[in-house]
């Protein structure tokens, strides 16, 4: 079990937090938020805080609180013992959205009165789309726009189009600075260690470049299939729930020049130029798949041409990325779950080792980020096998989180979210201009897409993924497993 986090002075919010949580009792909410809050006012995070529940059903305070507690006991990663609990379900409330605005805003003030003093609300917009801008309106007729904060999930549009009006009737209530669009690959532990690895250290920036890098891979297979969200799924397909928004976000990390400091402004404005660098993504370039036995899932059309996977090529058209292929592929129903970035470096310009000696027989060097819940990270290169000869195998460099010893204060990326919200901390949020960019670049693949093809669950994707990459390889499945970093189990 996770030990508590050692917490450093200044990391909470400065005033007390009212959280609207809209879509309470949603699958997301008893997944990762419920159980989020929990640990982060369990562990001191955020001692003055409030719950306010809102969604459909039609329960009170003490139903909520028996679905949260449920939700603790089969979703929080943590034990959660009977005290925290206890003063966690003190600070639950609850209201039923057909109460209207009237009775939203008399529950939210009565948090803020037992709360006292200047509090501030952090409204959680967990619902599907086609609920969010009623929630924002009834945020709105509730005269609860002042003091507050107001976290969106995804889908932020399906296309340039309806990302352009969605922002335009969120700016009508809520100023651009007040919108938390959530991204939770950007909240995963490894994802800002992209940016520590890149910016601390002198050492690979000067090799991070077209110059020395062949290609770049984001490859987040996934085993799991659709769960109970045929309907979300059948409208969205991969390259929307996954490409669109993590995988671009991620790529955005990889390739984005230094800032000129590390604050929310200017890392958003590094990313939005890697955005405004990408080239539209080509048709040709894609590779869309289903997987057998999809158009059978219950609430799926049985001619549905939804995608569960997709691979593609991208380009980002800049001085130091100009000519490096960016390969992304992303399903459902996969051989394994993996989140990697594979940076391959070119290969030397020429070789004096004899012909069987091994070089280069197993790709090139790469360096290579796991995005799993604690970073881990690899840089494989050749080297001489021991004994006569010159032989030649890929040797590895590998550092495990876990080896630190300090894995357990690693935050889920929701809670690291949730905290960097209530401190109006925008860096690892998404900004209106970045998300119109990328569907901007989406449009011919979306008014164009290549038909699906099928692929057996359990494999990498349709056989067309080969030529795609070809003459580089994909990384995954990996010849060579990450070393356990705890081989007896001490
Ligand atoms: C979600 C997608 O945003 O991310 C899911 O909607 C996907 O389809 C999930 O499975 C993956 O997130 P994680 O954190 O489990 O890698």
């Amino acid at each position: 079990m996770a030990k508590l986090a050692k917490i450093p002075p200044g990391v909470g919010p400065r005033h007390p937090q009212v959280v609207v949580l809209v879509g309470a009792t949603g699958d997301l909410s008893r997944r990762k938020l419920l159980p989020g809050l929990f640990h982060l006012s369990r562990a001191g995070f955020i001692p003055g805080c409030r719950i306010v529940g809102v969604s459909l059903d039609q329960i009170d305070t003490e139903g909520f609180r028996k679905i949260a507690r449920e939700a603790l006991d089969q979703f929080s990663s943590r034990a959660v013992k009977e005290a925290d609990w206890s003063a966690f379900a003190d600070t639950l409330d609850y209201v039923p959205i057909s109460g209207g605005a009237v009775v939203l805003k008399a529950a939210i003030k009565g948090a803020e009165t037992k709360l006292g003093g200047e509090s501030r609300r952090l409204h959680y917009l967990s619902v599907p789309p086609n609920a969010a801008l009623s929630a924002v309106r009834l945020l709105a007729d509730a005269d609860l726009v002042d003091r507050s904060r107001i976290v969106m999930e995804k889908p932020f549009g399906t296309d340039l189009a309806s990302a352009v009006s969605l922002n335009a009737k969120l700016h009508e209530v809520f100023a651009e600075d007040q919108i938390f669009r959530i991204d939770h690959f950007l909240g995963k532990e490894p994802a800002q260690n992209i940016l520590a690895f890149r910016f601390a250290n002198g050492l690979f920036e000067p090799i991070w470049n077209r110059n020395f890098i062949d290609h770049v891979q984001i490859d987040v297979p996934e085993k799991i299939g659709l769960g109970k969200r045929a309907a979300f799924y059948e409208a969205t397909g991969a390259y929307r729930d996954m490409v669109v928004t993590h995988l671009f976000q991620i790529l955005a990390f990889m390739a984005m020049e230094p800032p000129t400091s590390l604050e929310p402004v200017p890392i958003s404005e590094e990313k939005n130029k890697v955005f405004r660098s990408m080239s539209p993504i080509d048709p040709k370039n894609v590779v869309r798949g289903q997987y057998a036995g999809y158009r059978a899932e219950d609430g799926v059309d049985p001619e549905s041409d939804t995608e569960t996977f997709i691979a593609l090529k991208c380009a980002i058209d800049n001085w130091r990325w100009a000519g490096v292929p960016f390969f992304l592929r992303t399903g459902k129903q996969l051989a394994e779950g993996q989140r990697i970035i594979s940076i391959a470096f070119r290969e030397p310009p020429k070789s004096m080792f004899p012909v069987g000696s091994g070089v280069g027989a197993q790709g090139p060097d790469h360096l290579t980020f796991d995005l799993a819940d604690a970073s881990k990270m690899s840089l494989s290169f050749y080297g001489k096998r021991p004994g006569p000869g010159m032989r030649l195998d890929k040797l590895s460099l590998q550092f495990a989180m876990h080896d630190t010893g300090m894995a357990g204060d690693v935050l889920e990326a929701y809670e690291r979210l949730i905290l960097d919200a209530m401190r109006g901390d925008h860096t690892l949020f998404t900004t209106a201009e970045g998300i119109e960019r990328l569907w901007e670049v989406s449009t011919p693949l979306l008014e164009a897409p290549p038909p699906v093809r099928l692929y057996p669950p359990g494999g990498w994707g349709p056989k067309s993924i080969h030529q795609l990459v070809a003459p580089h390889a994909w990384r995954l499945p990996f010849e060579r497993v990450w070393r356990d970093p705890n081989p007896e189990g001490h």
